[in-house]
């Protein structure tokens, strides 16, 4: 039985193991003591490998010349830590050591690393540090060696995380009575706005990959399935070289019949979140613990009532703060806001509600897609809603619109050709009950709960305009 070594502590001094791990760390003391670090995901240990009557000079001599990074089996014994070397090396596990006593490599490094694991994880505070002389490794060398960086501890847990958030969202919504569905991602016309679409052949005519499930998920509506959600692939040809934009990323996705009011919707949302997060934090205080090593930051702050305010007001909040444009002018009432004013938003709301999690309700129509149902009571509006994180939009949703004429004339308003869409609009004309929905961009939502800085470090293998690996 091979040991995980998770775990692994004082009281097991004196234990045999048998293990596969990674050589994260080697170094030669004298001819006579070698030492290790083992590696099993987020979890290092010391081994140590000492000449005596059954371990040869020649074993030594093999042992001293292994590559960081090559995979072997090691048999040994736990011993109480003799040295603070683990310390030193930061090994997880600290207070107990290997004694090692038989090794054998499966899988050898062939070619030079471009960095090595542990200096990957060299930190910002610890370059700071003076005495210290390692750099960083740069973001960008990387994510050009992505499968090496995969192997860090922080990103082990940032994917554990990520693999969380997808599994507690399925979770919740079955309770609910939710249907998953898979939605074509092989489109005939463009859904969200016309110039950030992927073009592609299909066999001679045009095609295009899919901006949003957002037409199919509407349709399944139509089709009275009444609760549906979907995980899945996003593209959007978006020449956005920021640090919250990718052109592949992946959308959780809900849409549902409405019964009396749009908040119902946002009542589903919220509460799929708040799931979420309580979740995250109660199965993975070892993951985030490991993220927060390399990305330090707090645990995200949420409250039982998610703060609801109308997209106005925290516009006339935010002026009333003195913020303003560029031009020194308050920002209007009635157009969407950019990153700058929205990560702002972000610091006054936490001050006044001291909440990183909130929801801004009945945005102005100019900043929203023609699917989306106007305010009844003042056109200049909607009936739909972002959802934030620490600043950051996470979520966009809303009703829609379902009487066909509605949406035709708001199609023509804003030169959205219903030719491309014509399975959409049957659905409309053959009756589809009110209803709503949301999307959510799991890296984005991911970046923004572990704080990582950065998008791609949300996603395994990122696609962004620059870069595309042959
Ligand atoms: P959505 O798809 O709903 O728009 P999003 O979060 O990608 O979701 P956008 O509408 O694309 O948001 O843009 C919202 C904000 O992002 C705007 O405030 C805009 O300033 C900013 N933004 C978008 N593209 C860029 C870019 N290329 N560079 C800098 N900021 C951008
Ligand atoms: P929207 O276009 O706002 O809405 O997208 C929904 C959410 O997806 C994320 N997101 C992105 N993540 C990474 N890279 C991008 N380029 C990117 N663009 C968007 C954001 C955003 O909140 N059909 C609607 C949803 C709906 O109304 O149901 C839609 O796609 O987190």
């Amino acid at each position: 039985e091979r040991t995980i070594l998770q775990g692994i502590s004082a009281k097991d001094v004196g234990k045999e193991l048998f293990f596969r791990a990674r050589i994260h760390h080697l170094r030669k003391l004298s001819s006579h003591l070698v030492f290790f670090v083992f590696r099993q995901q987020t979890v290092t240990i010391q081994g140590v490998l000492h000449e005596h009557d059954n371990i040869s000079r020649w074993m030594m001599y093999w042992a001293e010349h292994r590559n960081v990074e090559d995979v072997v089996l090691v048999k040994g014994v736990v011993q109480e830590a003799k040295s603070k070397q683990g310390e030193v090396t930061g090994a997880t596990i600290h207070d107990v050591e290997i004694s090692v006593h038989e090794m054998h490599v499966e899988a050898s490094v062939t070619e030079p690393l471009p960095f090595t694991v542990a200096e990957a994880e060299i930190t910002q505070q610890e370059v700071d540090r003076e005495q210290d002389t390692r750099v960083k490794v740069s973001d960008r060398t990387r994510w050009q060696n992505r499968v090496l960086d995969l192997r860090t501890s922080a990103a082990q847990g940032i994917f554990r995380v990520q693999s969380g958030i997808g599994h507690l969202f399925r979770e919740y919504l079955d309770t609910q009575g939710f249907i998953e569905i898979h939605t074509p991602k092989l489109q005939g016309g463009a859904t969200e706005s016309g110039a950030s679409v992927f073009k592609i052949d299909y066999f001679g005519r045009g095609a295009f990959l899919a901006q949003s499930p957002q037409l199919a998920k509407q349709m399944s509506i139509a089709a009275d399935f009444k609760k549906v959600y979907e995980i899945g692939a996003v593209f959007r040809a978006e020449n956005s070289n920021t640090h919250r934009h990718l052109t592949e990323y992946t959308g959780l996705d809900l849409e549902m019949a409405i019964d009396e009011h749009y908040h119902e919707v946002l009542r589903t949302l919220d509460n799929t979140f708040k799931y979420i997060f309580a979740g995250i934090y109660k199965k993975y205080r070892n993951e985030i613990d490991a993220v927060k090593k390399q990305f330090p930051h707090e645990d995200l702050v949420w409250l039982d009532e998610t703060p609801r305010i109308p997209f106005k007001e925290a516009v006339q909040m935010l002026n009333e703060t003195g913020w303003t444009d560029e031009h020194g002018k308050p920002l209007p009432l009635n157009e969407d806001l950019g990153t700058r004013d929205e990560i702002q938003l972000g610091r006054v709301i936490k001050e006044k509600y001291g909440t990183d999690y909130y929801i801004l309700d009945k945005f102005p129509t100019s900043a929203r897609p023609f699917y989306t149902m106007p305010d009844p009571n003042d056109p200049e509006y909607t009936n739909s809603f972002d959802i934030f994180l620490r600043g950051q939009e996470i979520l966009s949703g809303g009703q829609r619109i379902h009487d066909t004429k509605t949406l035709l004339c708001k199609m023509e308003r804003m030169k959205v050709d219903p030719m491309s869409m014509e399975e959409y609009i049957n659905g409309f004309q053959w009756g589809a009950p009110p209803h709503g929905g949301g999307g959510i961009g799991l890296e984005r939502m991911l970046m923004l709960l572990l704080q990582l800085g950065d998008i791609r470090h949300g996603s395994m293998y990122p696609r962004d305009p620059k870069s595309l690996p042959a």
